[in-house]
C-alpha cells in the first residue's frame, strides 16, 4: 500500500481478501476496504491508503462489536467479492477499484459504478462517489434551506452560524448531520451516512454523468448504508445506529413564547400575564442573553431579575415554565470577579491560540471557549447549569454553540463571522477540524450528563441550535436564525421534514421569524403552520416588530389562538407521535414520501406535510391567499373542519382564507386521540378522552394513545400506558398493549361517516372496552 496518492488515486486492483472478526478485509493495490455488517440490514464500508483510523470516543455510531453478531457468506469471484447477510443485505466489491454495490433481497439499491469508488487526492482530500440514478429522489442531509429533494445542489456538513440567514442557496447551516435518504422511482429506499465529522461534502451537480460525490477534507472514508425497503426502515435502522431521543416532558409540546429583549423579570410577568388574558394556552416562557449580568454565561441580572426563583415560583403557579440560554463564549475577565472564566482558565480549560488562549467577541466582548473535546471541561461544564435549575428553571438553550465568535465586537460595523483555526489543539490530541462538527454535540453530552445527575427525576427540556449527528440523544433543536419572511414560513416545512428524517424528530423553526418584522398576515400564517411544528416557539430579535399573537389585534389575535388550541387539542395525538420517536426514532413531521414513497405525484411535495401517519396539513405559505390546491394520496381523506371526504390520489381544492383555519385532513383509517384544551397542556386530566373515528373505504381505522405522567422519569421504570383502538364492523374496541392501563375515564366516540351524520357516543372507558358506533 501507499501512502497518499497523486491526484484522484483509487484502490487500484483487488489482491487478496480475508476475514477479520466480523469484518471481511480486502486488499488492494493502493487500498484496504473492509466490509462490516452490523446487523441484517446495515452495513459498515471502509476504505483508506493507509491505516484505518482507531474510533473516536466522539463517534455517533457504537463500536462494531456492540451489535450481536451477523451470519455473512462470503463469495469469491472472477468479479469481486460479494458479503451477504441472511437478511439479504449485500455488500459487492469489485476487483478493481473497490468499488462497491449494495444490493438487498436480490435488488441493486446503490451502486458506484464505472469511474466511482474511493479516490484520495492530492489536495489532502477523499471522495467517494456513487451513482446517482437520474430518478432517483434525495432527502435528508439533516438541517438545509430550499426544498426537500436535494439533486442538483452541493451540501456541506460544517456547523455554521448563520445571523440572518437568507432563502436557498445558503449553505451550511448550524447542524451538521452527514445522512441521506435515497428514494428510487419504485419507492424503494435506501440511506448512507458518513461517519466523519471532518468538514464534508455531499456534491450533487453531476446530474448529466449521474454521479453522487461524498468528499472528506480529513479522516477516512467510512460509511453505512441502511437497507428499506421503505423510508421509515431507513430512519428506524439509521437512529438504531445513531441514537434517539429521550421522551421530553409533555409540556414541552406546549406553545412557548420567545423574545430577545424580555429583558426584566416585570417583563416577563406582563407576557405571560397577556398570554393569559388573551386565552392563548402556553406552558413555556425564555430568558434569553437579557437575563444575564453583562451578558455572561451562568449569571444573573441582579437589578433586571433579582429574584429568579421567585419569578418562576410564581410563574409555576400559573402553569408556566422558564427556559434560559446558555453561550458557549465565556466572557474573557482577567481581572477576576467572574467565577466561570476563572475557574476554567485556572484549569486550563479552555481553548488556546499559540501561547494564550483562543479569544474572539460574541455578545459580552471577548470571549473564551471551552474544549469540550476534553471529559473534564465536559463534566465541569455541565456542573454550572445549576446555577440555572437551581433558581426553577427547568428548560436550557444551548446557543452560540457552532460555535459562533467575531473578529471585532458584534456591534462593530465591520464586525464578521470567523472560526477557530482548523489547527486549534484540542484535548485526546485532535484538532479543531477534526472537532469542530461534533462541538456542539459534545457540549449537548455534557448539558445531558448533567441535568440526568442534578434532576435524575425530572425530564428538562432541552434546545440546541448547532450539533451534529445523534444530536437527538441530548437536545431539540430549532433552526437558528430564520426572518420574517414567508420564504422562510414556506421554508421551514422541507427543512424540518429534512431533520426529521436525519434523526431529529422533535424540532422547531422560530414563529413569526427572528429577524425581519413580522405583519399580521404573516404572524397568522406562521401560527397555523407553526402550531404543527413537533416544537412550537415564538421567536424575535431584539429591536425587530414585536411578533406576540396579540400585537395585531383581533383578527390575528383570533387566528393565533384558533391555531394554538388547536395543538392542545390534539396534545395525545403530538405526545404519542413523540413517544414513537422516542422509540423508532420516526419523525413527526413528515413528508408524504415517507407513507407514500411510490407515489410520484406526492413525493416532492414540499409545501403539505403528514403530522404523524393519520393527518395531512396543507399550510397557506404566501399572502392574500384564500384557497388552495392539495394533494391527497390514495386512500380516502377527511377534511377535519368542512367534515368533506375525499378520494386521494389527485388533488382538491379547499378554502384557506385565515379565518378557515389550518386545512387539516384526517386519513380514512385512522383514530385521533384528543383532549380537552386547558392553559397549559397539563392543567387538566385527559378527562373525557374524544376519539376521532376514520373508517377507510373497507369502513376500518386504527390508531393509538400513549399516556405517562408526563414529567418524570417514570416511563423509563415501565409507568405508561399504551392503548391500540381499532374500528371494524362498527365496532371499536380498545385494548392496552404494555404494562400499564389507561385510566378510567370517559371517553366520546366520534365515527365520521363518510355518507350520514357523524355519530357520537359517550363511553365509561376503562383499561379494555367495545362500543357499537
Ligand atoms: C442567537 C440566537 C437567538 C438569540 C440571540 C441572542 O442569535 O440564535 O435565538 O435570541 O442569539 O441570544
Amino acid at each position: 500500500m501507499t501512502g497518499r496518492r497523486d491526484d484522484a488515486g483509487g484502490a487500484g486492483a483487488l489482491r487478496r481478501w480475508w476475514r477479520a472478526g466480523r469484518s471481511v478485509l480486502l486488499e488492494y493495490e493502493d487500498a484496504t476496504l473492509s466490509v462490516t455488517h452490523l446487523t441484517d440490514a446495515i452495513a459498515r464500508v471502509r476504505a483508506t491508503p493507509a491505516d484505518f483510523l482507531p474510533r473516536r470516543p466522539w463517534s455517533a455510531t457504537p463500536p462494531d462489536d456492540a451489535f450481536p453478531p451477523v451470519e455473512v457468506a462470503v463469495e469469491a469471484t472472477g468479479d469481486g467479492v460479494t458479503v451477504r447477510s441472511g437478511g439479504g443485505l449485500a455488500v459487492h466489491a469489485a476487483a478493481t477499484g473497490a468499488r462497491v454495490a449494495v444490493l438487498h433481497r436480490g435488488q441493486t439499491i446503490m451502486m458506484d459504478g464505472d469511474g466511482g469508488g474511493p479516490a484520495w487526492h492530492a489536495d489532502g482530500r477523499a471522495t467517494w462517489t456513487h451513482r446517482m440514478p437520474p430518478d432517483e429522489n434525495y432527502l435528508g442531509f439533516g438541517e438545509r434551506t430550499g426544498l426537500l429533494d436535494k439533486r442538483g445542489q452541493r451540501l456541506a456538513c460544517w456547523c455554521t452560524d448563520r445571523y440572518e440567514y437568507q432563502g436557498a442557496g445558503v449553505d451550511p447551516l448550524y447542524q451538521a448531520i452527514p445522512f441521506y435518504l435515497a428514494v428510487d422511482a419504485a419507492g424503494r429506499s435506501h440511506g448512507v451516512y458518513l461517519h466523519n465529522t471532518y468538514r464534508s461534502v455531499f456534491d450533487l451537480t453531476a446530474q448529466r454523468e449521474q454521479r453522487l460525490v461524498m468528499a472528506v477534507d480529513g479522516g477516512e472514508l467510512d460509511w453505512y448504508v441502511m437497507a428499506g425497503p421503505t423510508p421509515a426502515e431507513v430512519v428506524t435502522r439509521f437512529t438504531h445506529l445513531t441514537g434517539r431521543m429521550p421522551l421530553p416532558p409533555r409540556w414541552a409540546l406546549g406553545y412557548q413564547q420567545a423574545r430577545w429583549g424580555y429583558d426584566s423579570a416585570e417583563r416577563i410577568r406582563a407576557v405571560a400575564a397577556d398570554l393569559r388574558r388573551h386565552d392563548i394556552p402556553a406552558d413555556v416562557l425564555y430568558l434569553d442573553i437579557d437575563h444575564q449580568d453583562g451578558l455572561r454565561t451562568f449569571t444573573w441580572d441582579p437589578e433586571a431579575f433579582p429574584d429568579p426563583a421567585g419569578l418562576a415560583a410564581d410563574l409555576a403557579a400559573d402553569g408556566f415554565k422558564l427556559a434560559a440560554v446558555v453561550d458557549v463564549g465565556v466572557s474573557h475577565q482577567p481581572e477576576g470577579g467572574y467565577d466561570v472564566f476563572d475557574e476554567g482558565h485556572r484549569k486550563g480549560y479552555f481553548l488556546t491560540e499559540g501561547d494564550g488562549l483562543l479569544l474572539r467577541h460574541v455578545w459580552p466582548g471577548l470571549c473564551a471557549f471551552p474544549d469540550f473535546a476534553s471529559p473534564a471541561v465536559r463534566q465541569w461544564w455541565g456542573r454550572w447549569y445549576a446555577s440555572l435549575l437551581d433558581r426553577g428553571v427547568r428548560g436550557v438553550v444551548n446557543d452560540m454553540n457552532e460555535p459562533a465568535m467575531h473578529d471585532l465586537p458584534m456591534d462593530h460595523p465591520d464586525s464578521a463571522r470567523v472560526e477557530p483555526p482548523l489547527d486549534t489543539p484540542h484535548d485526546l490530541d485532535a484538532d479543531h477540524a477534526e472537532v469542530h462538527n461534533v462541538y456542539a454535540l459534545l457540549e449537548n453530552a455534557a448539558t445531558d450528563a448533567a441535568l440526568r445527575d442534578l434532576r435524575p427525576d425530572e425530564r428538562v427540556l432541552r434546545l440546541s441550535r448547532a450539533g451534529g449527528t445523534g444530536i437527538q440523544r441530548y437536545a431539540a433543536v430549532w433552526t437558528g436564525d430564520n426572518g420574517s419572511y414567508w420564504e422562510h414560513l414556506e421554508m421551514s416545512l422541507p427543512q424540518l421534514m429534512n431533520l426529521g428524517l436525519s434523526g431529529v424528530a422533535f424540532a422547531g423553526a422560530d414563529i413569526g421569524g427572528f429577524f425581519g418584522d413580522c405583519g399580521p398576515e404573516l404572524l397568522a400564517r406562521w401560527f397555523q403552520l407553526g402550531c404543527c411544528y413537533p416544537l412550537a416557539r415564538n421567536h424575535c430579535a431584539r429591536g425587530r416588530a414585536a411578533q406576540e399573537p396579540w400585537v395585531w389585534g383581533a383578527e390575528t389575535l383570533d387566528a393565533c389562538r384558533a391555531a394554538v388550541r388547536l395543538r392542545y387539542r390534539l396534545l395525545p395525538y403530538l405526545y404519542t407521535l413523540l413517544a414513537d420517536a422516542a422509540e423508532t426514532g420516526s419523525p413527526v413531521l413528515r413528508p408524504l414520501l415517507y407513507h407514500y414513497p411510490a407515489d410520484r405525484r406526492g413525493r416532492q411535495l414540499a409545501d403539505q406535510a403528514l403530522l404523524g401517519r393519520d393527518l395531512l396539513i396543507a399550510p397557506v405559505l404566501r399572502p392574500g391567499v384564500t384557497a388552495r390546491a392539495v394533494y391527497l394520496p390514495a386512500g380516502r381523506w377527511y377534511d377535519t373542519r368542512t367534515g368533506a371526504v375525499h378520494d386521494g390520489g389527485r388533488h382538491v381544492l379547499v378554502d384557506a382564507a385565515i379565518g378557515d383555519g389550518l386545512p387539516l385532513f384526517a386519513r380514512g383509517g385512522g383514530v385521533v386521540p384528543s383532549g380537552p384544551v386547558g392553559r397549559y397542556a397539563d392543567e387538566l386530566p385527559l378527562n373525557p378522552l374524544t376519539l376521532d373515528v376514520y373508517p377507510d373505504r373497507d369502513g376500518e381505522a386504527e390508531g393509538e394513545l400513549y399516556e405517562d405522567d408526563g414529567a418524570s422519569m417514570a416511563h423509563t421504570r415501565g409507568v405508561r400506558a399504551r392503548t391500540r383502538y381499532s374500528y371494524r364492523d362498527g365496532v371499536l374496541t380498545a385494548r392496552p398493549v404494555g404494562l400499564l392501563d389507561a385510566p378510567a375515564r370517559l371517553v366520546v366516540v366520534r365515527v365520521h361517516h363518510p355518507t350520514g351524520p357523524e355519530l357520537t357516543r359517550l363511553i365509561d372507558g376503562g383499561k379494555s372496552w367495545t362500543v357499537r358506533a
